[in-house]
C-alpha cells in the first residue's frame, strides 16, 4: 500500500504478505470493496445519506461499515482538532482505516467534511486505484446554516468556534466528483436511489 510511507518514523520493518486478499474476500461476499467518500459542509447531510444509503445496502446483503468524522473524533482521534494540520493528520488515519477495511471486503462510507482537496487527494492516495469514489454533498451554505442542527454555525458566527468551515476557515469543492448531490433539492430516497445506480455502474454492487 502506497500510504505505508506516507509519515512513517517505523525502521526494519517489512511487509508481511497475507495468503488471502481483498478479491478472494470479494468473491466471499459477492460484491466489491470500495471507499464512498462524502465530503461536504457540517450540516450538509452527509451523516444522513451515507446512513441511509447503508440501510438500503443491508438490504441488499452488502457489508458495510460507515466511519463518521464525529464518532472518529470521539476514539481514533480523539486528540486532533480542527486546524489544517489536525484535519490532515484525522483524515490520514481515516484512510488508513479505510484501507484496512477495503482490503477487508467490506464497502466503507465515510462523512467527512475533509474541506482541502489536497486532503482528499491524500487518501485516494492511500487506497488501491478505482476504490476511491467521491461523493460531493454540495447542500448551500445558506441552507446548512439555517438548518444549523448542532447549533454549530451560531457559535461560530458569534465567534466562539474558531476555524468554522464554511464561516472562518475554507472549504474547497471538489472539481471531479463522481457524484454530487443537494440534499436541499433532492429527498433522502433520489440521493439513495443515485448512489445505488453509481455503485452498480462501477461494478461495486451487481
Ligand atoms: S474534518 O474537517 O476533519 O473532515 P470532521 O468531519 O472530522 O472534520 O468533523 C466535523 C464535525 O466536527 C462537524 O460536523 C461538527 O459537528 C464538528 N466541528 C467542531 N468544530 C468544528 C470546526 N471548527 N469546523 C468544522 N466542524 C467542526
Amino acid at each position: 500500500m502506497s500510504g505505508m510511507t506516507e509519515v512513517s518514523k517505523a525502521t526494519h520493518i517489512q511487509w508481511q504478505q497475507y495468503q488471502i486478499d481483498a478479491a478472494a474476500r470479494a468473491r466471499l461476499k459477492g460484491h466489491q470493496s470500495a471507499v464512498l467518500w462524502f465530503t461536504g459542509l457540517s450540516g450538509s447531510g452527509k451523516s444522513t445519506v451515507a446512513n441511509a444509503l447503508e440501510q438500503a445496502l443491508l438490504a441488499r446483503g452488502v457489508h458495510t461499515y460507515l466511519l463518521d468524522g464525529d464518532n472518529v473524533r470521539h476514539g481514533l482521534c480523539a486528540d486532533l482538532g480542527f486546524s489544517e494540520a489536525d484535519r490532515r493528520e484525522n483524515l490520514r488515519r481515516v484512510g488508513a482505516v479505510a484501507g484496512l477495511m477495503v482490503d477487508a471486503g467490506l464497502l466503507v462510507l465515510s462523512a467527512f467534511i475533509s474541506p482541502l482537496r489536497e486532503q482528499r487527494e491524500l487518501v485516494k492516495s492511500m487506497l488501491p486505484p478505482g476504490k476511491f469514489l467521491e461523493i460531493y454533498i454540495a447542500t448551500p451554505l445558506e441552507v446548512c446554516e439555517q438548518r444549523d442542527v448542532k447549533g454549530l454555525y451560531k457559535k461560530a458566527r458569534a465567534g466562539e468556534i474558531a476555524h468554522f468551515t464554511g464561516i472562518s476557515d475554507p472549504y474547497e469543492a471538489p472539481l471531479a466528483a463522481d457524484l454530487v448531490l443537494n440534499t436541499a433539492q433532492s429527498s433522502l430516497e433520489q440521493s439513495v436511489d443515485k448512489l445505488l445506480a453509481l455503485l452498480a455502474s462501477k461494478g461495486v454492487i451487481a
